[in-house]
């Protein structure tokens, strides 16, 4: 398949964006501080035995589609056993693969491969819960008094559950046991929360990472990793749950943010640092930025997320204060941003940002902000085919959100319908056409597909390989320094290294807008750009990169 994706046209020799000697500060640079991580949700990237799930087999057979796509890393959804209730963010084994997926020869032989094509493996990791099916709930449930007890929260029968504790997908967070203890869920009920008080749960928690970078993986995901302690006397929380636009505040502040846990962090960094160029990346939902960036302290996380962007509305004032907040913010403690437009938890961007050409033209002028900024990009399988968020009819629907809720939120299956790899009636997701995915792939995503993207020089899939390609090579994109600034509609990310500027400028208004400048322009993110001596019209929704003279 790699022959058919290599581009016609796909320049050899000198671009006007590379130099001949890369800069010397980029190369000296950890990879991960401008790594871009391709984000695969391993149950929906592509099925290698014909049962409609995405498997290991199935990844390994597309890695050189993401090595022609231009990618340095790609972190995979879990692949452990599952008890199958959140999409396995519940773990039944930690050291062990999900017989859907394979098992961990094809972990190995993965990475293996992905090393080959100069492509690292990040893990996830979930840390703060197991499954209910793992040995030690069973284990616990059978025995009040059995060691395995102390590893979760449990609480004596009673009328009323220990405390106001919510969890996120609805409902307490207690449910009870067939013996009507109460236990501590904060997501579904067959996901009960560990008691990181119990040193057992932490030197587990190292030998799995141990497990996983023995076998030769880059690091990991690291889920809820705001989670873990709990306060100590299980206290209430002092307010209603309603958490924030950008995540859990004061109101929640005996459930989540303890800080016990960041010395769980610096233990998990002290592993990684026996382990050369492996790294930790933290999902830390807190409202507050500096709090999130504390996660990210030399000594512990390599960095954690920056859910901003995800969660900005089209407009300059919220990108501006989303990019330059989070600038500072991982800044003061030296940790690079990583930054994100889309993941398997929330609506593709596409949709979010207006839907149809609208949504899909501020699409690819996010990606080029998102491809421009210092630091890592997480890059959301499917993104860069501009899918929009998928209509799932409610009966097909898996995700426990939907379901706990009554139906009230739609839930998170949308963005995780399987990935179109050919226009073909099954979409090319499963060897035999007549594979049924195990979420519906719409009819109409044929026009969506890997085969077609990469026939057409004007796709969204070009315009992401383009802008990698410049990105890889260009020291002042990806790494070095930015500051962003707008003037009404109009967006401008300066960012400069290796002596060199580039200005990613966004047109978020709804007339043309002129640019002054006399630099060059690298790259458009969709057509109608004019270029004069003097400046550059742009047209709304849409994104350049002007090299500086
Ligand atoms: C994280 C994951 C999400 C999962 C939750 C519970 O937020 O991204 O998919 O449901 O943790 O593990
Ligand atoms: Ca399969």
């Amino acid at each position: 398949m790699s022959a058919r994706l290599v581009v016609a046209g796909s320049a050899a020799g000198q671009q006007p964006w590379s130099r001949e000697t890369p800069a010397q500060d980029q190369l000296a640079q950890p990879w991960w501080r401008s790594a871009v991580v391709y984000q695969v949700y391993l149950r929906s990237f592509a099925d290698g035995n014909g049962d409609g799930i995405g498997d290991l087999a199935g990844l390994r057979a597309r890695l050189p589609y993401l090595s022609w796509l231009g990618v340095d890393a790609l972190w995979i959804n879990p692949h452990y056993p599952s008890g199958g209730a959140d999409g396995g963010y519940d773990v039944v084994d930690y050291r062990a693969v999900d017989p859907e997926y394979g098992d961990v020869s094809d972990v190995e032989a993965l990475v293996a491969d992905a090393r080959r094509l100069g492509l690292r493996v990040v893990l996830d990791v979930v840390p703060n819960h197991t499954s209910d099916r793992h040995p030690w709930f069973q284990a616990a449930l059978a025995d009040p008094d059995s060691p395995e007890a102390a590893r979760y929260h449990f609480a004596p029968p009673s009328e009323q559950p220990p405390n106001n504790w919510r969890s996120l997908f609805g409902g307490p967070a207690w449910s009870r046991t067939p013996d009507g203890r109460w236990y501590l869920h904060l997501f579904a009920p067959e996901q009960p929360d560990l008691n990181w008080r119990d040193p057992v749960v932490a030197e587990d928690f190292e030998r799995t990472l141990r497990f996983w970078l023995d076998r030769g993986v880059s690091g990991f995901r690291v889920d809820v990793a705001y989670g873990l302690h709990k306060d100590a006397a299980l206290r209430d929380n002092p307010g209603e749950y309603s958490p924030t636009l950008f995540g859990h505040g004061p109101e929640q502040a005996m459930t989540w943010n303890q800080p016990e846990v960041h010395d769980v962090w610096r233990r998990w960094r002290a592993v990684c640092d026996e382990y050369p160029d492996t790294m930790l990346v933290g999902e830390v939902c807190l409202a507050d930025l500096d709090e999130v960036a504390l996660y990210s302290r030399p000594d512990e996380l390599h960095q954690s997320l920056s859910f901003r962007l995800l969660k900005s509305k089209w407009e300059t004032p919220a990108f501006a204060e989303a990019i330059g907040s989070a600038l500072e913010a991982f800044g003061r403690v030296g940790a690079p941003v990583s930054w994100v437009l889309g993941n398997h938890d929330k609506e593709r961007m596409v949709s979010r940002f207006g839907g149809g050409e609208t949504g899909l033209a501020r699409a690819r002028a996010a990606a080029m902000l998102l491809l421009a900024l210092p630091g890592s990009a997480y890059v959301y399988a499917g993104d860069e085919l501009g899918l929009p968020q998928a209509h799932v009819p409610d009966e097909a629907k898996q995700d426990p959100i939907f379901h706990r809720s009554g139906g009230e939120r739609a839930g998170r299956d949308g963005c995780r319908v399987p990935m179109p790899w050919n226009a073909t009636s099954g979409v090319g997701f499963s060897p035999a056409r007549s594979a049924r995915p195990w979420l519906p792939v719409p009819a109409e995503w044929k026009r969506h597909a890997v085969s077609r993207q990469t026939r057409d020089s004007g796709s969204v899939l070009h315009l992401y390989r383009t802008a990698l390609g410049i990105r890889a090579e260009h020291p002042a994109l990806g790494s070095g320094e930015a500051t962003v600034s707008t003037r009404g509609d109009v967006l401008t990310v300066r960012c400069t290294g290796g002596g060199r500027t580039v200005r990613c400028v966004v047109n978020m208004g709804t007339g043309t807008a002129l640019v002054r400048s006399r630099g060059q322009v690298l790259l458009e993110s969709g057509p109608g750009v004019h270029t004069s001596a003097r400046s550059v019209a742009l047209p709304p929704d849409t994104a350049v990169w002007i090299e500086e003279s």
